[in-house]
């Protein structure tokens, strides 16, 4: 089937919501649907086109909800499935349209499909390759109850489904036309890159070079040739866009941007990393930014999300501004993570941390208002405030000069550029072209090392 052809995702505003971290209704310290709901009128100020919102499904939170128990019901404390309703219609209501993440490479061990139907996942009687799952240590996993292992690319809790048997895509096809009834309008589509594997589960070779993306370090030694993106990806993809014709599709598949080109086939997007990895360098960004155009429109751009640094930690407070003003003028769809508009820092590790791989820091509640709690819950959050008195949103709505001010500024200005991008490099400063347009910034000279 042809890739989805809709261009009204072109230019568009997508803002990015962690539901446990963005507004909580019921004082349970977790943020959820409800509360959502209730912050809809600052996205629409703000001037965004559409939400994403990360997994809202029951899981155990090995991998705080990328672990997914069931995918067609909502986690209990986050609400439920009429609350669902009601965020899509009040979404709908104020313009907004509604991404769902799908996970559809793996599942939580929890997963009723694990034990009722073990055929849909990979099963070996000994581990029959040297692949390494992504967050460090063997992909491979005794199952205690049958003593035979199975493959998982993320923790051991998240086994892997195998997209070669045709029950499996039919289920998961299931699962997107579930969401699609329910008025949704698209999805984030998770780890695109480990849905085909090879088929004879070769062992993957010792990596000669480092990646162009960052990796663990465990799993950055071997160079994936075998445990990823397998050419045959073309049959799941199938799949999942003959499932939901009509909805928008981003793909997240982390790879170097040279290589969407198949994945773009039959999403209408992918997100290009190294543009979220690349340093603060003129030259960096235009060389990535001039990659990703050569895909035609189909680039999805964001500068963070909720595992890597935040967008202000990684260039500097200072450096916010510019680089919001380098993603708003950028083709669309672009990705705006949930407080990287009022320059939101990382904030600490919980301890015990509740993501192993490091990534609470990335998490931390949104603030709404000034005061200890952020405005985000009248209870106890479930991962500290970071700093609500320093910035808020209702400290910065309508301050001249505030970074959520020229956010506003720059989401609208937007409307005005059409056409694809051209960025080059002079010196430290980085020039982007859409059409008449050319905005220059002047970006800090590179730190060395
Ligand atoms: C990418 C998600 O963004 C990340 O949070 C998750 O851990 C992995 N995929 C596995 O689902």
């Amino acid at each position: 089937m042809l890739k989805h052809s809709s261009n009204t995702w072109d230019g568009a505003v997508v803002y990015q919501i962690y539901p446990r971290s963005f507004e909580d209704s019921d004082g349970d310290g977790i943020g959820d649907l409800a509360g959502i709901e209730s912050r809809l009128d600052h996205l629409v100020d703000l001037g965004v086109d559409a939400i994403w919102l990360s997994p809202i499904y029951p899981s155990p939170l090995a991998d705080m909800g990328y672990d997914v128990a069931d995918h067609c019901a909502v986690a209990p404390e986050l609400g439920d499935l009429d609350g669902f309703d009601r965020l899509v219609a009040s979404a709908h209501d104020r313009g907004l349209r509604l991404l769902l993440d799908f996970v559809p490479s793996h599942t939580s061990i929890e997963h009723r499909w694990f034990r009722e139907h073990p055929e849909y996942y990979v099963w070996a009687d000994e581990p029959p390759n040297n692949w390494v799952a992504a967050f460090g240590g063997p992909a491979w996993s005794r199952d205690e109850r049958t003593g035979r292992y199975y493959l998982h690319s993320f923790y051991p809790e998240q086994p892997d489904l195998d997209w070669r048997v045709p029950e499996v895509r039919d289920a998961m096809g299931d699962v997107l036309r579930f969401w699609v009834d329910r008025g949704v309008d698209g999805f984030r589509v998770d780890a695109l890159q480990q849905l085909m594997k090879d088929a004879d589960l070769r062992d993957d070779p010792m990596a000669t070079t480092p990646f162009v993306l960052p990796l663990g370090d465990e799993y950055g030694r071997l160079e994936h040739v075998h445990s990823e993106a397998g050419p045959e990806i073309r049959i799941a993809l199938e799949a999942i866009r003959e499932a939901a014709p009509d909805a928008f599709l981003v793909g997240e598949v982390y790879r170097p941007t040279r290589d969407l080109g198949p994945y773009l086939e039959h999403l209408d997007a992918a997100f290009a990393f190294e543009l979220l990895h690349a340093p603060f360098e003129a030259g960096r960004l235009a060389e990535v930014i001039t990659d990703g155009a050569a895909h035609g429109g189909q680039i999805a751009w964001a500068l963070s999300n909720h595992d890597f640094p935040r967008l202000a930690t990684r260039f500097g407070e200072g450096s916010a501004a510019l680089a919001a003003e380098l993603l708003m003028t950028l083709p669309g769809p672009v990705f705006l993570y949930q407080g990287d508009e009022i320059g939101m820092l990382d904030g600490g590790e919980a301890q015990p941390p509740f993501d192993r791989a490091g990534r609470d820091a990335h998490r931390h509640p949104m603030q709404c208002e000034p005061g200890p709690l952020g405005g985000f819950t009248t209870g106890e959050p479930w991962l500290d405030l970071t700093d609500p008195d320093l910035r808020s949103v209702s400290a910065q709505r309508g301050a001249e000069g505030s970074l959520l001010e020229l956010y506003r500024v720059l989401i609208a200005r937007r409307r005005e550029l059409s056409g694809p991008v051209e960025a080059d490099a002079d010196g430290a400063t980085l020039r982007l072209r859409r059409g008449q347009h050319t905005v220059s910034l002047g970006l800090p000279p590179a730190t060395p090392g």
